[in-house]
């Protein structure tokens, strides 16, 4: 399988000029709250440590690593902690970061699952949408860019763990080799 790098889908100024008005919209809706920035390892790398630095208000941080039970079970919404939060959440205002929502599976497990914890208020901030993908019902509070269902790579973004470092999101098309 070749993999070829097809077009760039959104640039990196595309992408600071978004996760600048994402960051003021958040300042002003988590003023006076107790905000907490829970970024979901490993995609969500890139995009947390930008969306961070666009806040401009106290906030703490802490990850949590997730993966699915195998590709052909995915659409059960099976979801297995790899790693947990360090710290206990409650009377927290969580603020959930992904890179992006798919079939909506893992943040429907993680939102379910935090609830539990007994937070103050859980919302979700994704810099990508699928939503002609979506198998459930997720309410994503903050939405950067909704884009078509294509494969898309970079800004954290993986394909087989590679192509996170790219500092845009690309197409990428895989094609059988000679
Ligand atoms: C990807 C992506 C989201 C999730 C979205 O993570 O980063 O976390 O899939 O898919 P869904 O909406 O269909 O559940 P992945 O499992 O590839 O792990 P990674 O973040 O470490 O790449
Ligand atoms: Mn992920
Ligand atoms: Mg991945």
């Amino acid at each position: 399988m070749e993999e070829i790098l097809e077009r760039v889908l959104l640039d990196e100024e595309q992408i600071k000029k978004r996760i600048r008005e994402l960051g003021r919209d958040i300042t002003e809706d988590y003023k006076n709250k107790d905000l907490l920035m829970i970024g979901v390892l490993k995609g969500a790398i890139v995009f947390f440590s930008d969306l961070i630095r666009a806040i401009d208000l106290p906030l703490t941080t802490d990850f949590i690593a997730v993966s699915s039970y195998g590709s052909s079970t995915k659409s059960s919404g099976i979801v297995r902690i790899l790693k947990d939060l360090d710290e206990p959440v409650d009377g927290k205002d969580i603020l959930i970061v992904e890179d992006i929502i798919d079939t909506g599976l893992t943040l429907h497990y993680l939102v379910d699952n935090i609830i539990t914890r007994n937070p103050n208020s859980v919302k979700i901030c994704c810099l990508l949408d699928k939503p002609e993908r979506r198998l459930t019902d997720v309410d994503v509070d903050y939405v950067g860019f909704a884009i078509p269902d294509e494969f898309v790579v970079g800004y954290g973004l993986d394909y087989n763990e590679r192509y996170r470092n790219l500092p845009n999101i690309s197409v990428l098309r895989l094609e059988q080799g000679y």
